[in-house]
């Protein structure tokens, strides 16, 4: 089905699950709900959802089912034993892109199909301007059930290997937690000499600025070009320089008392870049010993 009311069947409702349904029930698609622990569905069925006694039934009510649970072991548990022939199994659930392409055969077995997501949103920005999923599978798949899924966001397909989508998505996540964990770091740093995260946050917000920055000396950008061409100049930040500020700041860490996991871990990246012969090259060639994993 292509038109804008498909039905569309929901299976989890915690904070995400429970979001995309209200969203597809608001887009009118007649939606039917179910969740391992009763009593979550209260609100959506007041809202015109369907609540499913049992995950089987709420299989049987949509082709097209959309998962959103824990991750994927929550689905082979809820699915268990449940006839899935012809279904569209649309999961936007977290787990490694293995876990993802293991899936997809486990559900090809029981006649079903496996669309993989990973939704790039909080549960209030699900249907908003600017959401977004990475989506990955069969194309042709995808494409029939879009005008439903776009209800939820943006559909960005990147392939039909099926870990492709968590492949983005853990990128994404990796980006965003050792940022965010990253600014919480400076931010105790700064405390133990009485500076507030408030005091702090307009300092950090320049660096993420200038970290994205579209112009010509937007990190990122220069990183990318670099890192795209292997071409690592480092006569204005040599490796081997950095390599010793980043001792510096882990013995900041380590002199105001505070938790030193991430600073110790970055200097030592930056060791054994630098021992692997990278001192002379810039930043970008962190990159080489990302690659190439320790023994
Ligand atoms: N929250 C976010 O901001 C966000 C953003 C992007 C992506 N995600 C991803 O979206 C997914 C859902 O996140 P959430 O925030 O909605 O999590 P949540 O509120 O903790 O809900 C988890 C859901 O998984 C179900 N579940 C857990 N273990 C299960 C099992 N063994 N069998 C059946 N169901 C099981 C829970 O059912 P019960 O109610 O029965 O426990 C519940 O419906 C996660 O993979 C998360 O990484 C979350």
């Amino acid at each position: 089905m292509t038109n804008n009311h498909e039905a569309v069947t929901v299976i989890g409702l915690g904070a995400m699950g429970s979001k995309m349904a209200e969203t597809f029930l608001a887009a009118g698609h007649p939606t039917t709900v179910w969740n391992r622990t009763p009593g979550r569905a209260t609100q959506l069925v007041a809202a015109g959802a369907t609540e499913a006694s049992t995950a089987a039934e709420a299989v049987a009510a949509s082709t097209l089912v959309v998962i959103s649970q824990v991750d994927y072991a929550a689905m082979d548990n809820s699915l268990q034993g449940v006839d899935l022939t012809g279904r569209v199994l649309v999961n936007l659930s977290s787990d490694s892109p293995d876990r993802l392409r293991q899936a997809a055969r486990w559900a090809t077995e029981r006649g079903a199909t496996l669309i993989t997501a990973g939704i790039m949103v909080p549960p209030p920005g699900i249907g908003q301007p600017g959401a977004y999923s990475f989506f990955s599978g069969q194309r042709e798949v995808l494409e029939t059930h879009r005008a439903t899924l776009e209800a939820l966001g943006r559909v960005d397909y990147v392939g039909s290997d099926p870990g492709l989508s968590m492949v983005y998505y853990q990128a994404m996540l990796n980006l965003f937690c050792t940022t965010l964990i990253s600014y919480m770091y400076s931010t105790a740093l700064l405390g133990s000499v009485g500076i507030s995260a408030e005091q702090y946050r307009p300092y950090a917000a320049q660096m993420m600025l200038e970290l994205a920055d579209e112009g010509p000396m937007g990190y990122l950008k220069i990183l990318a070009k670099e890192i795209d061409a292997a071409n690592y100049p480092g006569a204005e930040n040599n490796l081997h320089m950095m390599a010793v500020g980043s001792e510096h700041i882990a013995q900041a860490f380590t002199q105001a008392g505070l938790d030193g996991t991430l600073p110790g871990a970055v200097a030592a990246l930056f060791a054994r870049s630098d021992a692997d012969g990278h001192g002379l090259e810039g930043f970008s060639s962190m990159i080489e010993t990302i690659r190439k994993p320790a023994a």
